[in-house]
């Protein structure tokens, strides 16, 4: 699968297949990540493409030299999306000069925790409770995640390109 992916930027014609994502993903049109609210408009993407079919979604922000991955969804697990999506956004921080990649999960998200740290990512920091903050502006996040955890903290991971 890896090698018959193509990549390419987000672009006006995925809008309503990227809607219909982060519909099903993240329970609305809108993330919030450390208090601050995104909508998918103001993002920039990648998308993975395999036999023209959409497959995956990356979304991120860049912000005083450093890349926020916002959102990473893979439609087909395990056969190379996700990284190929992270290898992405990797390059186009170098391209644009950013110090830094860093991205934020919940507490539940065992896997991106390990999907991560597997790719080169560290953990920066726990910000134990925020997600009551982030729940008060966007109230559809669920109270129960992955594997039945509770979703109460942020989880702050980051990689360092200098
Ligand atoms: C986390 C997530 C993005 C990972 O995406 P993915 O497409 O499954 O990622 P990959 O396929 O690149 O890697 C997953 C595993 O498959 C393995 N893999 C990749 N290509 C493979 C292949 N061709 N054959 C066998 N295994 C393969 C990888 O080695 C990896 O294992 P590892 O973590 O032990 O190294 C995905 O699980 C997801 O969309 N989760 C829901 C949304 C989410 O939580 N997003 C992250 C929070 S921002």
């Amino acid at each position: 699968m890896a090698d018959s992916m193509i990549v390419r930027a987000l672009q006006k014609r995925d809008n309503q297949w990227a809607f219909d994502l982060w519909a099903k993903m993240w329970h609305d049109d809108q993330v919030v990540t450390q208090g601050r609210i995104f909508k998918l408009n103001d993002l920039q993407g990648f998308v993975a493409l395999s036999s023209s079919e959409r497959v995956g979604l990356l979304t991120y922000h860049i912000d005083d030299g450093q890349l926020e991955i916002v959102t990473l969804d893979s439609l087909m697990e395990g056969v190379g999306i996700g990284s190929t999506l992270v290898d992405h956004a990797l390059s186009e921080a170098k391209r644009r000069k950013c110090k830094r990649v860093w991205l934020i999960t919940t507490n539940d998200n065992t896997e991106a925790l390990r999907f991560y740290q597997r790719r080169g990512f560290a953990i920066h920091s726990l910000h134990r409770g925020a997600i009551e903050q982030s729940r008060q502006l966007k109230p559809s996040i669920p109270h129960v995640g992955k594997h039945g955890i509770p979703i109460r903290d942020e989880i702050e991971l980051e990689y360092l390109l200098e």
